[in-house]
């Protein structure tokens, strides 16, 4: 998949590999006030590789996508982000969409994300990608602030 909407860097987005994990960890404390450790993006590629993409400008990987499946076998959208300097270059959106096309490619077309709600980029960015709030899970981080969910139902 192909991107030329950045004017110096040819950007890609391709399926993630074990070599980008320590960018991808990178991206990710510069992304969250609580990022997740190293291990579960171990455990994630390992268990989910089809649903792990990452955003790679000029042979650095500057964004991710993190995808897995529930227990009822609907998709999960665990994690997206995009380092600060490459953000608000349709980088989050290009990354959504792989792994939406991912998903829908192995027959999975309910898809869930859990987003703080006070993130009012992410809220955009996923309600204009389709994804509407079904619950709210109170102090659902460790802060103690609370998360929505977010479903879309995806279609060929
Ligand atoms: C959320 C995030 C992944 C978006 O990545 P991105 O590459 O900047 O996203 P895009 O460039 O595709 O922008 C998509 C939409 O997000 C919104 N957006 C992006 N940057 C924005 C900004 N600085 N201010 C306001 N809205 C913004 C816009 O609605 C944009 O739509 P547009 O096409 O009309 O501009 C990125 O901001 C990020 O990594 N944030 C920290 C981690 C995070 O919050 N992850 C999501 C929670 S799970």
């Amino acid at each position: 998949m192909r991107w030329s909407g950045i004017p110096r860097d040819e950007c890609v987005v391709r399926p993630a590999r074990r070599g980008d994990l320590r960018e991808i960890y990178l991206v990710e404390v510069k992304s969250f006030p609580f990022p997740y450790p190293m291990e579960a993006f171990i455990s994630l590629l390992i268990l989910f590789p089809k649903y792990f993409f990452v955003a790679e400008c000029g042979k650095r990987v500057v964004g991710y996508v993190a995808g897995g499946r529930r227990n009822d076998g609907s998709g999960h959208i665990m994690s997206l982000a995009v380092e600060p300097r490459h953000r608000g270059l349709g980088l989050g959106s290009m990354l959504l969409s792989a792994v939406e096309e991912s998903f829908l490619r192995v027959g999975v077309s309910r898809l869930f994300l859990e987003v703080s709600t006070s993130n009012k980029v992410a809220l955009s960015l996923y309600r204009r990608a389709g994804y509407r709030i079904v619950e709210i899970l109170r102090e659902y981080y460790p802060d103690g602030s609370d998360a929505y969910l977010m479903f879309k139902e995806l279609s060929n």
